[in-house]
């Protein structure tokens, strides 16, 4: 199965006017998608959706990715509420059939759970009680499809003191807990990291999509070397994700973005 991977968006109600307006990147991201939809299979948005939760921007992402015609899923990030995100949801079938949170789909042969790691109005997450037994219960289960979670923040950690604190999450013990007793390899699709990297562990593999409408460009955490960033992120990823086991990631350049 081949699946697109987005996240942050920071979505508003209005364009603003000043710079590239989220709703225009996340147009040009959407008709980017749709021009490839017969060689897709999903599209997964990490978290994010909105900037400041307003039912308007949510109506808004909505309406431009249910353009692409393809299935959608998703969950909050701490920017959506997460109360603003699960509200919205209960007024929109459509949306709710997008959004995952505590919830496995499959799709293309994969299971999908989704994950709300989001607190209200802080950038540090936590996983409550539910959503550990939730994903215990799926890690432990037998004959089942392969495992792809979805969660607005990364659960492995880098090593790097600036990332990492933005990767707090309240649970994490447990967490790693149960996903380094799996029997079989897991992929987590995160965002909340404004700038891309995938993290491997073991059979945990975590692939963090970036930000292509507010790149996280200081060369923090790497001081005065040149690993960071000398172009604004203008991609988004292609994973094709076979049940056996292979996966190919592809960054996926969006056209039509302003430059
Ligand atoms: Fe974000």
């Amino acid at each position: 199965m081949r699946l697109a991977h987005v996240s942050d968006l920071h979505l508003v109600e209005h364009e603003d006017g000043a710079g590239a307006s989220p709703l225009a990147v996340a147009r040009a991201i959407a008709e980017d998608i749709a021009a490839i939809r017969d060689a897709l299979d999903l599209v997964v948005v990490s978290g994010d959706l909105t900037d400041r939760a307003e039912p308007a921007a949510f109506a808004a992402f909505e309406d431009i990715f249910a353009a692409i015609g393809l299935p959608l899923i998703t969950i909050p990030g701490n920017h959506d509420g997460p109360a603003g995100m699960h509200a919205y949801t209960a007024t929109s079938d459509r949306f709710a059939g997008w959004h995952i949170t505590n919830r496995v789909v499959e799709h293309g042969a994969l299971r999908f759970l989704g994950l709300d790691s989001c607190l209200q109005d802080t950038t540090e997450g936590a996983l409550d009680q539910d959503a550990l037994d939730i994903l215990e219960a799926e890690v432990t289960r037998r004959d089942a499809p392969p495992l792809v979670i979805v969660m607005h923040h990364p659960p492995l950690l880098l090593g790097l003191k600036r990332f990492d604190g933005f990767c707090e999450l309240e649970g994490h013990d447990r967490l790693m807990g149960i996903l380094r007793a799996a029997d079989a390899p897991i992929t987590v699709l995160s965002g909340h990291v404004h700038r891309p990297y995938t993290v491997q562990e073991g059979r945990i593999t975590c692939h963090v999509a970036g930000s292509m409408v507010a790149p996280y460009d200081s060369p923090l955490p790497f001081g005065d070397s040149p690993i960071r960033p000398t172009t604004p992120q203008d991609f988004y990823y292609i994973h094709d994700i076979e049940p056996g086991g292979a996966h190919v990631v592809t960054p996926q350049r969006v056209r039509g973005l302003a430059p």
